[in-house]
């Protein structure tokens, strides 16, 4: 997965949001066992926002990206249904 907001509609507690509620109906509806994704470290406010909702780094693909001169490395992390379900109690 991977969410993107308008610049405008940024910083006010919406992304989080929404991907509590994809979590909530990847693992509460359709009863997925494992949500994945990839942030690059440029992006601190994506990582933090995955991290609160349960994801756990897994792994870093080194100088994945080559962006604005640089390379960056790719963070690799994932939520499984039993983290989704231990912290926030079934849900929906
Ligand atoms: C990433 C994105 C979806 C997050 O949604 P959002 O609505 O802006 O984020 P929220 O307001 O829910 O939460 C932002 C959190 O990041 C934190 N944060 C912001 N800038 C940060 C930084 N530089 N370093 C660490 N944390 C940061 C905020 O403190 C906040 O945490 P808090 O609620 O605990 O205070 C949105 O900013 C976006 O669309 N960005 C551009 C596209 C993008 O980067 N998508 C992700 C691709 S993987």
């Amino acid at each position: 997965m991977r969410i993107a907001l308008r610049r405008d509609y940024r910083d006010r507690g919406l992304g989080g949001e929404a991907v509590r509620l994809v979590l909530a109906h990847a693992f509460g509806t359709v009863g997925l066992h494992r949500v994945e994704l990839e942030v690059y470290a440029f992006n601190p406010r994506a990582q933090s926002v995955y991290e609160r909702a349960g994801f756990v780094r897994e792994g870093v693909r080194r100088d994945a990206l080559y962006w604005d001169g640089e390379y960056t490395d790719a963070i690799t992390m994932a939520i499984l249904a039993h983290d989704w379900h231990a912290i926030h109690g079934g849900e929906r």
